[in-house]
């Protein structure tokens, strides 16, 4: 029998009172995320990652707002929990870091006493056992020097310094799930990449889980083992980070990783981008939310938002049309298994897949929206571009 999840989230939607309406911002978010997993978030500016994560954490208090849906923590229920509990949870059992690390500090004490403190929220400890533990969980999150760094306060740091002080006070309880929302969108690339090695090495060292959330593919491909590719407030496609990369089967997805640029061979003068931006929540359409970008959209495409199907490996597509078939709530049921990969696009549902269509398609394919695919061993990679807008 497979291990009890960390967190298994059902059909997530929020939605939020505006003009006497409520608008829908997540709609039917379903991942499932296990113990010492890396999940990815991934989706343009907008599309919900996090309101998904503020939803989750209980941080939304918008009056109005409307949460349905599950998220099970461990088997409990935070959807509708009661904020002293949730607030228990927090700090202790799920932590969550945000891009900007002075929204977590107070400019006027140094970070060693607040992240003092932040222990001894939780634990019975003399100050001189929190500071002891203070530095040693600095030490652990590369921090040099890391007694006289506790010393210092939040602007006397660099932005890397911070973001590893910032996620060492996520981790002084011990929290079994660590919620980091574009926690390196803000660094430079080097020390992108440190943050990168210390988060992946928290499920060893910490036994953490992580909800990652970013709109860099790149961060994706470095770090996740599961990527929820997030389109318009939905799910496009889920599924192993591995195979998704391999063989994206939403059009969506293909076109973010034809964003990444390539690690070999000559570098395009340009990147692609995906020209047009989402609908607003308010102009969401019925179909697909992706339908106005996408080269490969038709009628069906337009009556209702396609339900998650799941994807075969390439050669047994007959399989992929027989799921097709599938009611909305089966391929929820489905996305338990988090060995599979899903997508919310009819070209599943034909029985077909999207990397044989574009091979079909003469090995490089050109959209309406500017995206120029081109095919080749490693799958799909940018070969040249019509956009002249900077990518994603
Ligand atoms: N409190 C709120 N009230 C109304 N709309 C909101 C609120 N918070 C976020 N939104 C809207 O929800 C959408 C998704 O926002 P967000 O989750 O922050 O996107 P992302 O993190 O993917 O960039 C945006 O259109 C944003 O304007
Ligand atoms: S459902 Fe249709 S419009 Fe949406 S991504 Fe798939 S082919 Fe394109
Ligand atoms: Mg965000």
């Amino acid at each position: 029998m497979l291990p009890a999840p960390l967190l298994e989230v059902r059909d997530l939607c929020v939605s939020f009172p505006s003009r006497g309406r409520m608008i829908p911002i997540v709609e039917h978010v379903s991942f499932t995320l296990g113990e010492r997993d890396i999940l990815g978030l991934v989706g343009e500016s907008g599309s919900g990652k996090s309101v998904t994560a503020m939803a989750l954490m209980g941080l939304i208090d918008s009056p109005g707002v409307q949460i349905t849906g599950s998220a099970l923590f461990r088997g409990q229920e935070l959807v509708g929990l009661a904020q002293k509990q949730l607030l228990r949870l927090r700090g202790s059992e799920i932590a969550m870091i945000f891009q900007d690390p002075m929204t977590a500090f107070t400019p006027v004490y140094t970070i060693g006493w607040q992240i003092d403190e932040q222990i001894r929220a939780h634990e019975r400890l003399s100050r001189k056992q929190a500071r002891a533990r203070t530095v040693e969980l600095l030490a652990d999150m590369g921090v040099p020097d890391p007694a006289r760094t506790a010393d210092r306060y939040p602007h006397q740091l660099s932005g890397g310094l911070r973001q590893r002080a910032m996620i060492a006070m996520a981790l002084s309880c011990n929290p079994s799930l660590l919620i980091a929302d574009e926690p390196t969108t803000a660094l430079d690339v080097t020390v992108q990449a440190q943050i990168l090695d210390l988060i992946r090495s928290l499920r060893s060292t910490y036994g953490s889980s992580v909800l990652l959330i970013t709109h860099d593919m790149g961060v994706v491909a470095e770090t996740c083992d599961t990527t929820l590719v997030l389109y318009s407030g939905r799910v496009a496609e889920t599924g192993p980070t591995d195979a998704l990369f391999a063989h994206p089967g939403h059009p969506y997805t293909a076109a973010l990783l034809a964003s990444i640029p390539p690690l070999d061979g000559p570098r395009p003068h340009r990147l692609p981008a995906i020209a047009g931006a989402p609908p607003a929540p308010l102009e969401r359409p019925a179909g697909c939310a992706f339908a106005p970008r996408c080269s490969y959209a038709h009628e069906t495409c337009r009556d209702a938002p396609p339900p998650l199907v799941p994807l075969v490996p390439a050669g047994q597509a007959g399989q992929a049309g027989q799921a097709g078939q599938n009611t909305g709530a089966q391929s929820a049921a489905n996305i338990q298994q988090q060995s599979a990969q899903f997508a919310a696009c009819v070209l599943p549902a034909e029985g077909t897949l999207l990397l044989p269509r574009l091979l079909e398609a003469d090995t490089a394919m050109s959209s309406p929206g500017g995206i120029i695919l081109g095919l080749s061993d490693q799958g799909i990679q940018p070969m040249l571009s019509s956009a002249g807008e900077p990518p994603l």
